[in-house]
């Protein structure tokens, strides 16, 4: 015998019977976004190469990636987050499709995070992007999409993190500080390093005056939206690129504010995201009882022309779906509904055996979930088993039954029994069905 540990990999959950409704719950209900919002669905490969994420998506994905070698050396990952993957699609086998394309997708990523609450190394993304569009409708619609998906997932009470690093790229470019120094300085504003971010703007940069021009926008306190952009406005009204940037932040709201409550967003002006590929619009979402994103993006212009494509630009979000489970789990206690069948079939004697066999098969024929239970046992305890299990419907059949042709049917929430004649048991379930549909 092999000595194998019970548990899965460190940071890495198993989905329990007991929590595979909820899950399936919340992936139907980005799959229902899909639909509504006109996404298509599409799968990559769990194992990528290296080199996709090596080039654009930041130290912080980076330094936590799976990373191996397979049999003829080439270095693979299992994949940490899906927008690069996406984006090779759209750069090669998508590339003839007519933009803009918007892509949808539901897949587990993994990183070596340290776990904790909501931090796990295996987590599910469903995700939202839109190719070929630099419109800020494009932009805003990630927030309908996940302003709708939380509605429908049942988290209340939540707030919109909203940025913009187009605005803090355009002043580091207006000062001279290149494409790749951008990157490491948003990447200290991510981690909370503000005052770090500052000082390498100094130093890189050919001008004082837009030095401090960005560690005012860097240090500007967070407030509702539309007005903290107002005063982010008048600061950068003498760079006109800093000014275009934050004049698309305003188009993006004030679409959005045209379904999505104004007082849920929160514009906070030194906010950056961990990967390097965003260049313009950012959010992140955070329900009321948890300091944890429940997912965010944002827009990349330049992320498919980085993995070989042409020069698409490329707007949208990931939801974290396993964080977003435990945030409704542990935070919101939800109750979560079991998967059991509707009907359980018992046998009451060995001789009937064979017949509650049959008539388990008429109950699936007639399209009710049915579990059939293999051993004997008295009416008591099969009535006894049937709620453990949380049917609705119990099937008896013993001794007198097979004599008498006929299955003894109890309706467990109702506790009333009657009996069918064999022949008409799949028409009687069809009927029973019915009943049920109507009344639920
Ligand atoms: P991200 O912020 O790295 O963005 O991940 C999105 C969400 O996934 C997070 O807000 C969080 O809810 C969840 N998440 C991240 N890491 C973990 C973890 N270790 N355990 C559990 N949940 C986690 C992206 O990955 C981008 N690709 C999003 C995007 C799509 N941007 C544009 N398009």
């Amino acid at each position: 015998m092999v000595s194998v540990p019970l548990s899965p990999p460190r940071g890495m959950d198993d989905i329990l019977p007991d929590e595979m409704p909820l899950h399936r719950r919340l992936l139907e209900t980005v799959r229902q976004l899909f639909r509504l919002y006109g996404y298509r669905e599409v799968e990559t490969p769990t194992v990528e190469y290296f080199e996709l994420f090596a080039v654009k998506s930041g130290e912080d994905i980076l330094g936590h990636m799976y990373v191996f070698k397979d049999a003829h050396g080439r270095q693979l990952v299992l994949r940490p987050e899906m927008t690069a993957p996406i984006a090779r699609l759209v750069a090669g086998k998508l590339s003839r499709s007519p933009l803009p394309i918007r892509l949808g997708y539901i897949a587990d990523c993994y990183r070596l995070d340290e776990p904790q609450w909501g931090r796990r190394r295996r987590f599910y993304h469903g995700g939202f992007e839109i190719f070929g569009s630099s419109h800020a409708s494009a932009d805003a619609e990630g927030l309908l999409i996940f302003d709708d998906f939380m509605k429908r997932a049942g988290v209340s009470e939540y707030t919109f993190k909203i940025g913009h690093v187009g605005v803090h790229r355009a002043i580091m470019s207006s000062i001279g500080i290149e494409s790749e120094d951008q990157d490491r300085v948003l990447a200290l504003m991510d981690r909370g390093r503000t005052e770090e971010a500052e000082k390498m703007v100094r130093q890189l940069s050919k001008s004082q005056e837009g030095a401090m021009l960005f560690s005012e926008v860097a240090n500007h306190k967070p407030g509702p939206a539309l007005e903290t952009l107002t005063d982010i406005k008048e600061i950068v009204a003498g760079n006109e690129r800093a000014l275009g940037e934050a004049q698309n932040l305003q188009e993006i709201l004030s679409l959005a504010t045209s379904a999505v409550d104004p007082s849920i967003l929160v514009y906070h002006p030194g906010f950056a995201r961990g990967l390097s590929y965003y260049t313009g619009f950012i959010f992140e979402v955070y329900g009321r009882h948890a300091d944890v994103a429940l997912g965010g993006g944002g827009r990349y212009d330049g992320l498919v022309s980085t993995v070989g494509g042409p020069n698409i630009p490329g707007v949208g979000f990931a939801i974290g779906l396993t964080r977003v489970m435990q945030y409704l789990l542990d935070k919101m206690a939800v109750k979560v509904d079991h998967d059991s069948a509707l009907v359980y079939v018992v046998p009451l004697s060995d001789d009937a055996v064979g017949e509650a066999f049959k008539v388990a098969t008429q109950f699936r024929r007639a399209g009710a979930s049915t579990e059939f239970e293999p051993s004997v046992c008295s009416a008591v305890e099969a009535i006894r088993r049937a709620e453990r299990r949380g049917a609705r419907f119990l099937a008896m059949l013993g001794r007198r039954e097979i004599e008498r042709k006929v299955v003894s049917v109890r309706d467990l929430e109702r506790r009333v029994q009657e009996e069918w004649v064999f022949e008409e048991v799949y028409e009687k379930a069809k009927t029973l069905l019915k009943g049920i549909r109507v009344s639920t």
